[in-house]
């Protein structure tokens, strides 16, 4: 019997391998497995959700499950970027709602929305655990802090001009951010090459190594 990712990248396949060589009970991969299902589909569709099943040995259902529960995993098509911008309370009393409305505006789209390129998707979050740092945005789940509305549109204008290759929370928050929570200490190695989070195997500006 054929792989059930057998129509996915050699890159996709080996990243599933290793993702289930590191969980001793393979169900417990269903959420990396799922965000290499996005990267070889596009999203989440019902194909990749089939396929994760099979991986892991549970039901189609078992699987949509999880990845609708969860709104990190996104069953339309986004941009190459994904703007996640936080308006949850602490956000929301320091500015959030006018960084939406500007990053919205710069990437000509309505919340939710992406742009005409398919190059930047605009949404609206819950509290993503910066709130000491307010108001929040993340590119590519690469966090930036202290963000104005001013800098959401040079955040949005930079994406457009350059197209970074990898998405790094260090370089955005120097370009676009402001007042930080904390000092993060040691620079982060690596970052996001797609809208899935930075942590590898999958995603991650360390494919390859
Ligand atoms: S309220 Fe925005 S990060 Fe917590």
């Amino acid at each position: 019997m054929s792989s059930p990712i057998a129509t996915w990248s050699a890159e996709g396949q080996e990243r599933a391998q290793q993702l289930l060589a590191l969980y001793p009970d393979k169900r417990s991969a269903v959420m990396p497995l799922l965000y290499v299902a996005s990267l070889e589909h596009g999203h989440v569709t019902n194909e990749g959700m089939q396929q994760v099943a099979e991986l892991i040995g549970v039901t189609a259902t078992q699987v949509r499950s999880v990845a609708t529960f969860y709104t990190m995993y996104k069953h339309e098509p986004v941009g190459r970027y994904l703007v996640s911008v936080c308006t949850s309370i602490s956000c929301h009393l320091l500015g959030g709602d006018e960084v939406l409305d500007a990053a919205c505006g710069a990437a000509g789209v309505e919340v939710g929305g992406t742009s005409e390129d398919d190059l930047v998707t605009v949404e609206r979050v819950e509290c993503i655990g910066a709130c000491g740092g307010a108001p929040a945005v993340q590119v590519n789940y690469e966090l930036i802090e202290g963000v104005t509305d001013i800098k959401a549109i040079d955040l949005i204008d930079w994406l457009r001009n350059t197209t970074p290759e990898v998405v790094l929370a260090d370089e955005l928050q120097q370009l676009f951010g402001g007042q930080k929570s904390f000092d993060w200490g040691v620079p982060e190695p690596d970052g996001a090459i797609a809208p899935v989070p930075a942590f590898g195997p999958y995603g991650s500006a360390e494919e390859g190594r």
